[in-house]
This record gives structure tokens, sequence and C-alpha cells, in this order.
């Protein structure tokens, strides 16, 4: 799915009800992870209606949708708000890069859709995150039959960790931790 956000270049892969959702669980945070940022345009539409929050994205950009590498990279700087970051790579490359990082608020997690990726993902994402603290994950029971791995490693992950979705809106699951 490809939304236009108005002032922002590139689209966003989430609908605008996901993405207002995200916005409201982002309202009392200041350290947010995004795992996929694609171009950027989602993240930047949450960084600048939530200026005081930091907002660093993690992406490998090895899904280029119907772009190039260069092209969404391209996009994601002219996307850039003060108050976003970037990190080209995967989330556990930034783990080990620097293992201590303020203990996160909220990890949106949208990169790697394979079932093996995400847990790894979510695993990471815990790893990151404060006690109490949020994972959103996109994609979570969608009917896309190619995403279901998604689905399964969310799943796993909340009985293995003893945690469970709060509430989900679209296909955005909100996993309190
Ligand atoms: C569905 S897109 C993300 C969409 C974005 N969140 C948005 O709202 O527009 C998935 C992104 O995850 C990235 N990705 C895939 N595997 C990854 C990995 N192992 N680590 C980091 N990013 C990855 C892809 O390059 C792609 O940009």
């Amino acid at each position: 799915m490809r939304n236009a956000i108005d002032g922002h270049a590139g689209y966003s892969i989430l609908t605008p009800a996901e993405r207002a959702a995200v916005l409201n669980a982002i309202d009392t945070c200041s350290a947010v992870l995004e795992i996929g940022t694609f171009q950027g345009t989602t993240v930047s539409e949450w960084a600048k209606r939530r200026p005081m929050a930091s907002f660093l994205s993690v992406d490998n950009f090895s899904w280029v949708g119907d772009g190039s590498r260069r092209e969404n990279i391209g996009r994601w700087i002219d996307n850039q708000q003060p108050n976003m970051r970037l990190f080209v790579g995967t989330v556990q490359e930034l783990f080990d890069f620097c293992s201590y990082f303020p203990h996160l608020d909220l990890v949106i997690v949208d990169g790697d859709h394979s079932y093996q990726a995400c847990k790894k993902d979510l695993a990471t994402a815990k790893a990151l995150l404060r006690i109490g603290g949020t994972i959103a994950v996109h994609d979570y029971a969608t009917d896309n039959p190619s995403l279901c791995g998604v689905t399964k490693a969310v799943d796993e992950f909340c009985a293995e960790y003893h945690v469970s979705i709060h509430h989900t809106k679209g296909t955005v699951a909100f996993i309190q931790c």
C-alpha cells in the first residue's frame, strides 16, 4: 500500500489510521526506534508532530520497492527532521556496534517480514526497551499470506516473554512489555 503524506517526500506503507495509532503511542515517549524506515516518510510525519521526542531509524535498504536504494536513502534525507537520525544496517548490527542505549520507550518493527528475521528483531527490540515500554509491529494478522511469518513471530514472542498485545489498529499490534 502506498500512502502519500502532504509535505513529505515519497510514500508511507502505513495507512492513515495506523499512523495515527502509532502517533498516539508516541505521545508520552522521548526515545523511539523504528526498524524498517524505507523512505522515512512515516517517521518524518511522527517526528514533525512530536518534536520533543528523538527518533532513530534503522534500515539496511535491502528492499527498494519500485525505486532504488539510492533514491530511498535520498528521500529519507529529504524527509529528515531535526529530531531524526538514521543507522544503515540491521538492528542487530546497531546493537553490536553500540550495546549501550538509553532505554527506549517505543520500538516500531517493520523491517524484514520473514518469520526468523522478525523474531530476531522482536528479541533485539525487547533488549533495547525500557520496562513497560511498547513494541508496535506492522503487518500483524494481515491477510497477505507472504507476510504471515510476522504474526507467527509475534505470537511466539508474546508467549516466550510473557507479554501480550495491548491493542491493535489496522495491522499494527501494540505489545506492552
Ligand atoms: C515495509 S518497509 C518499511 C515501511 C516504513 N516503515 C513505512 O512506514 O513506510 C520495510 C523496510 O525494511 C527494510 N528491511 C528489510 N530487512 C531489514 C533488516 N534485516 N534490517 C533493517 N531493515 C530491513 C527494507 O529495506 C524496507 O525499507
